[in-house]
C-alpha cells in the first residue's frame, strides 16, 4: 500500500505521528492522498459533530495595531493603512444584527489596539453578555496581560483565539520584527489555557520561509496545547507589506493540513477560513468538506470592512458578509450540511 496511506491510517489510529513521519506526507502528497485524508476526517468529523457546521459572527472591532508582524496589512509601519475603531454601542449593534440572524457566537477580533484599555473592554463584555446570555463570546485581541485575560474572563468572555503563526523559534524569527519571540507567544497561550479559556490557536500555511519541518512542527505542537480551536489558512501576500512578492500559499495544502489536524485532534473546533475562501472561490466548501466545521462570516459594520484588510483581496463581500447568511446557508447544504443556530461548544472529550 502507498506509504502515504499507511502514515494517514497510523495517524487517524493513535492521533498522532513522529515528526518525521509528519514530514514525508506533507513534503509528498498526491491527489489519491489528499482524498484518502479528506474523507477520513470527514467521518471523524460526521461522528462527532454531523452534519453541522457552526457559524461566529467576527466583529473587527479595531484596525490599529502596535505590532509590526511583516507578513499582516494592519501592521504598525504601513502608513496606508485606514485605521478605525468601533465603538461599544457600534459593536452592540452588529452583536443585535447577528443574533437576528441566528449567530449564537460572536468573535470579536482586532489588532493590538492600546486604546482598549481592560475597563473599556470589561464594559463591553458585561454590556454583551447582559444583553445576549445565551452567546459565547470570543475574543481574538493579540498579546494582553495575565492580569487582563483574567478581568476580560471574568467579564464573561468564553473563548480566546491567538495563533502560535508557526512552530519553530528561528521561522517565527522571520515573520516578526527583530525581539519578538514564539516562547513569549506560547507562555500567552498557555496562560489563556489556564484561566479557564476555550483557546484557539492555528498557523498559517505557506507563509514564506516556511518548510514541511515547520508545518510538521506546528502538529507536534498542536497535539501538545491540545486547543478546542484551531484556526489555519493559506498565507495570502499584502502590497503594503515585506511580503508582498511572496506567493500564495497553496489551497491543496492547506486542505490537506486541515485533514491532518481534523485525524489529530478529532474534536477540535476548526474554521474554513476567509484566507481560504479569498485564495479559492470554493475554498470554504472545500475546508469543510477537508474536515472544518466552523465558518466565520463578517459581522462588523458594512463601512469599516474594507479597512480590515489583513491580506490583499480580502472577501468580505457574498457568502462572506453576515447579511448574506442565506446564501451561506445554500452553499452548505449544497455540499451536505446543515449551518445550525448554536453556541457550537467543543464537544466533551469521550
Ligand atoms: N495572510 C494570511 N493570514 C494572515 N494573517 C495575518 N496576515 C495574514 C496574511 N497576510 C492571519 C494571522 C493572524 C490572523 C488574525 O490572521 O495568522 O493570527
Amino acid at each position: 500500500m502507498n506509504r502515504n496511506i499507511t502514515l494517514l491510517q497510523k495517524l487517524e489510529q493513535n492521533r498522532s505521528l513522529s515528526k518525521e513521519e509528519f514530514m514525508e506526507i506533507i513534503g509528498n502528497f498526491d491527489q489519491d492522498d489528499l482524498t484518502y485524508a479528506r474523507e477520513r476526517a470527514r467521518e471523524i468529523r460526521e461522528k462527532i459533530y454531523g452534519k453541522a457546521i457552526f457559524i461566529r459572527g467576527l466583529i473587527e472591532l479595531t484596525s490599529y495595531c502596535a505590532c509590526d508582524c511583516l507578513y499582516c496589512g494592519i501592521r504598525s509601519g504601513n502608513m496606508n493603512a485606514k485605521r478605525y475603531r468601533l465603538t461599544k454601542e457600534e459593536v452592540l449593534e452588529c452583536c443585535k444584527k447577528g443574533y437576528d440572524l441566528g449567530f449564537r457566537t460572536y468573535v470579536v477580533q482586532g489588532g493590538e489596539d492600546p486604546y482598549f484599555t481592560d475597563e473599556i473592554l470589561v464594559d463591553m463584555i458585561q454590556e454583551i453578555k447582559k444583553s445576549y446570555p445565551d452567546c459565547a463570546l470570543t475574543l481574538s485581541l493579540g498579546e494582553r496581560s495575565h492580569d487582563s485575560y483574567e478581568k476580560l474572563y471574568d467579564a464573561g468572555a468564553d473563548r480566546y483565539l491567538l495563533r502560535h503563526e508557526t512552530a519553530m523559534p528561528e521561522h517565527y524569527r522571520k515573520l516578526h520584527p527583530k525581539g519578538e519571540e514564539l516562547s513569549v507567544r506560547l507562555a500567552h497561550i498557555n496562560d489563556l489555557k489556564k484561566i479557564g479559556y476555550a483557546v484557539g490557536t492555528g498557523f498559517m500555511v505557506g507563509s514564506p520561509f516556511q518548510t514541511p519541518e515547520c508545518l510538521a512542527m506546528d502538529m507536534l505542537l498542536l497535539k501538545e496545547l491540545n486547543p478546542e480551536m484551531v484556526g489555519i489558512g493559506p498565507f495570502v501576500p499584502h502590497h503594503d507589506s515585506e511580503f508582498r512578492d511572496y506567493p500564495s500559499g497553496s489551497v491543496d495544502l492547506t486542505l490537506m493540513m486541515l485533514s491532518l489536524i481534523r485525524l489529530m485532534l478529532p474534536e477540535s473546533l476548526i474554521p474554513a477560513t476567509t484566507s481560504l475562501g479569498t485564495v479559492d472561490g470554493k475554498g470554504r466548501e472545500k475546508g469543510i468538506l477537508s474536515g472544518a466545521n466552523v465558518v466565520m462570516p463578517n459581522l462588523s459594520p458594512k463601512d469599516v470592512r474594507s479597512k480590515y484588510l489583513l491580506y490583499d483581496n480580502k472577501a468580505f463581500t457574498g457568502s462572506e458578509a453576515a447579511e448574506s447568511l442565506s446564501m451561506l446557508k445554500s452553499n452548505m447544504f449544497d455540499i451536505g450540511f446543515h449551518v445550525v443556530v448554536d453556541r457550537g461548544d467543543p464537544a466533551a472529550v469521550k
